[in-house]
C-alpha cells in the first residue's frame, strides 16, 4: 500500500470523486486544495478573500498561498494521503518532494469535450463536498445533497467561459507534472471514461 498518492488530472477528470471513494477504500486522509479554498471563500477569511477572484477566472491561486497551507495539513495528517489538487504546478510539486515522498500519481485520462459536459453539468454540496452529475450522477431528490441533505448549487467557475480557461490554465501548467511523475516512476495514467465504478476498479489495482 502507498502513503501518498496524489491526484493528477484535468478539472472534470474525477479526482473528487475517485478520491473520495479511495479514501474511505483505504483509510487515507484526502487533501483537497479545492474544498479548502472554498470553504475558505465562504468563510470570509483572508485566504479566501485573496484567493476568490482567481478561482472565479479559473486561474490557479498563487504558489505562495497554496504550498504553506498544503505543507501543514500534509504535516498534521495521520498515516496515508490522497492529495487532490496538489500539486498543480512544477513549483508546488517541487515543495512537496521537499517533504515528502509521493509513492504513486494517478493520472485520470479524458477528453475535452466528456470534461466540457461533466463540469457544466455537475452540481456540488457546499456542507459535505460531495459531488453529483445531473445526468450521470443525480442525487436521489433534486437539489438535495444525499449524504448530508445540504442544499446543492452549482460552483461559479463550472460555468461554460470558465470551464474553457481552466483547461487551457490545466495544459500549461499542470500537464507538465505528468511527465515529472513518469521520471521519477511513479506515474500511472488511468482511463478515465467509462462508468464511476468500472474506473475505481482500475484506481484500485493501481494502489495494490
Ligand atoms: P479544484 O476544486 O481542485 O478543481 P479542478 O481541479 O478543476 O477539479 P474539479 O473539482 O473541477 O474536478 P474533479 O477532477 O475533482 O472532478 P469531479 O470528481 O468533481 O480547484 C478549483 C480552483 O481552486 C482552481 O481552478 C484554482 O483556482 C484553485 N486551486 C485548487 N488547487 C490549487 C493549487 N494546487 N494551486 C493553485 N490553485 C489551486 O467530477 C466532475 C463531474 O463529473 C461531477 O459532476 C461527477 O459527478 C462527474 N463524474 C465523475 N466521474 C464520472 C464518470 N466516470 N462518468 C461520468 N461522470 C463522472
Amino acid at each position: 500500500m502507498k502513503s501518498v498518492i496524489v491526484l493528477l488530472g484535468p478539472p472534470g477528470s474525477g479526482k473528487g470523486t475517485q478520491g473520495e471513494m479511495l479514501s474511505e477504500k483505504l483509510g487515507y486522509t484526502r487533501l483537497s486544495t479545492g474544498d479548502m479554498l472554498r470553504e475558505a471563500v465562504r468563510n470570509g477569511t483572508e485566504l479566501g478573500l485573496k484567493a476568490k477572484g482567481y478561482m472565479d477566472s479559473g486561474a490557479l491561486v498563487p504558489n505562495d498561498l497554496i504550498i504553506g497551507l498544503m505543507k501543514e495539513k500534509i504535516a498534521q495528517s495521520k498515516g496515508g494521503v490522497i492529495l487532490d489538487g496538489f500539486p498543480r504546478t512544477v513549483e508546488q510539486a517541487d515543495a512537496l518532494a521537499q517533504q515528502v515522498e509521493v509513492d504513486l500519481a494517478l493520472d485520470l485520462d479524458v477528453p475535452d469535450e466528456e470534461l466540457v459536459n461533466r463540469l457544466t453539468k455537475r452540481r456540488s454540496c457546499p456542507g459535505c463536498n460531495a459531488v453529483y452529475h445531473l445526468v450521470y450522477n443525480p442525487p436521489k431528490a433534486e437539489g438535495v445533497c444525499d449524504k448530508c441533505g445540504g442544499q446543492l448549487y452549482q460552483r461559479d467557475d463550472d460555468k461554460d467561459e470558465t470551464v474553457k480557461n481552466r483547461l487551457n490554465v490545466y495544459r500549461e501548467n499542470t500537464m507538465p507534472l505528468i511527465g515529472y511523475y513518469e521520471k521519477k516512476g511513479v506515474l500511472t495514467v488511468i482511463e478515465g471514461t467509462g462508468s464511476i465504478d468500472d474506473i475505481f476498479a482500475q484506481v484500485q489495482k493501481a494502489v495494490q
